[in-house]
């Protein structure tokens, strides 16, 4: 038998990025492929992309241009741009960095085994269509190799809500939901795997409306399907958008065992006037009483979300509605950015904000932020959680898992194994993560 070729993915972005990723190396794994943890070793070199935020080409540009000395001790070697970056930029890449030979939009992934094919043959492959077929299914696992206790599972793909600032829209295409069933069967295939908890994930995931045997479904509905799964345990989703955030849905998170109480649901500014621009189309008042329901439902959820300040044409006081807005629904996690002007997207023609002013609010917002995630983490002081342990700690003895509210837990001198879930009292909180016994 011939030496397995090896490829090296380099993954930038969101967790769908995390799941597109393992992926193709699944599917180039039919093609005689092993994943290596370094390029130097690589055959192929695989970088997926993100475009959402920051001089992400560029970026892309700069690390490409770091194989140049590979790619002339190596000609076989095969560079690759995939994700959001590829969808952007299409041929230009190629143009702009000829030592690359392949180029694949996310839409796109299931045909890599012919467009790798191609690239031995010495052509370039070019795929940035948004084909008809269901990539999913050509893109099915082949090896059944044993996996960690959490996994990530892309059940809609696509967002066309069109908020001013968001590239989503443009390079992940129009909202596709896969069907119920398929999504089904892939839950059961990871856990007979080894995965206890898996996580949900879209764009726009709360709008999820697979097929199902009676019509479509909601992503309820579809949580509901899957709490049946024998050995899974946990059940996770994101990212949601407020106006998307359905009855059956709050209400899963009261009645649902497997459902986890925590959830992302980024509102981006507290200001009206700032999110009428951003063509959100909620308020900071709707988005405040859709959390009152969904903790009348579940009150101990912990809640995240997602902000952009110096949003074109943000004043102090826009700003200010923001911090009252964090004040008053006190994230578990937050993550905030400074906006970024992706080109093509309708508020890059908008008048910017100083960028000193934007730093400066930037800094106030993720202090107040950071004050409300100790808080709450502090909190779990003396309470009793359930821990997914998932990998070894920095220290000798210690084990690393996360509770159902997402906070990292360790435990020390423990017997405790990977995959196992187990009850913990919580005795310390850290800057990161919290310390517990076993009980
Ligand atoms: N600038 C800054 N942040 C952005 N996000 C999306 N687009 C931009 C942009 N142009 C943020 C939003 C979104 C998260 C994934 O990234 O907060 O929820
Ligand atoms: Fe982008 Fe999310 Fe808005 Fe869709 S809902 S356009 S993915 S920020």
């Amino acid at each position: 038998m011939s030496e397995p070729k090896k490829l090296y993915i380099k993954t930038y972005g969101c967790q769908m990025n995390v799941y597109d990723s393992e992926r193709m190396a699944e599917t180039l794994g039919g093609q005689g492929y092993v994943e290596t943890k370094s390029p130097d070793d690589a055959d192929m070199i695989l970088l997926n992309t993100c475009h959402i935020r920051e001089k992400a080409a560029e970026k892309v540009y700069s690390e490409l241009g770091r194989f140049k000395g590979l790619k002339a001790e190596k000609p076989d070697l095969k560079i690759g741009v995939a994700g959001c970056v590829a969808q952007a930029e299409g041929e230009e890449i190629m143009r702009r960095q000829p030592l690359v030979d392949l180029v694949v939009g996310p839409q796109s992934y299931h045909r890599l085994p012919e467009m790798e094919a191609k690239t031995r043959n010495g052509a370039k492959a070019l795929d940035t269509d948004f084909p008809e077929e269901d990539k999913f299914e050509k893109l099915k696992n082949r090896p059944k190799a044993k996996r960690g206790p959490t996994a990530f599972l892309t059940v809609q793909e696509g967002c066309d809500k069109f908020c001013a600032f968001c590239v989503v829209p443009y390079t992940r295409g129009a909202e596709v939901s896969r069907p119920a069933d398929r999504i089904v069967r892939e839950a059961q295939d990871l856990v007979e795997r080894g995965v206890r908890e898996i996580t949900l994930l879209g764009q726009n995931v709360n709008a999820y409306h697979g097929a199902g045997p009676n019509g479509d479904m909601t992503l309820a509905g579809l949580i509901w399907e899957l709490n049946k799964v024998d050995g899974l345990e946990r059940i996770r989703f994101t990212t949601s958008h407020p106006n998307d955030m359905a009855d059956d849905l709050i209400e899963a998170h009261g009645t649902c065992d497997k459902l986890m109480p925590y959830l992302h649901l980024p509102v981006q500014s507290g200001s009206d006037r700032i999110l009428k621009r951003m063509n959100r189309s909620h308020t900071a008042e709707s988005y405040l009483r859709l959390i009152e329901r969904i903790r009348a439902a579940r009150p101990d959820i912990v809640m995240s979300g997602d902000f952009i300040v110096g949003f074109p044409e943000e004043t102090d006081e826009d700003f200010q509605a923001t911090m009252d807005l964090v004040e008053q629904v006190k994230y578990g996690y937050a993550y905030s950015f400074k906006y970024s002007t992706r080109p093509g997207t309708p508020a890059a023609e908008r008048p910017q904000v100083d960028p000193a002013a934007a730093d400066e609010r930037l800094q106030r917002l993720q202090a107040l932020i950071t004050q409300h995630q100790r808080e709450i983490q502090d909190d779990m002081v003396g309470r009793k959680v359930r821990v997914l342990f998932e990998k070894t700690g920095r220290l000798p003895g210690q084990m690393v898992g996360k509770s159902e509210y997402l906070h990292s837990v360790h435990v020390s001198d423990a017997d405790v194994a990977i995959g196992e879930l187990r009850a913990v009292e919580i005795t310390g909180s850290g800057a990161n993560s919290l310390a517990g016994i076993l009980v």
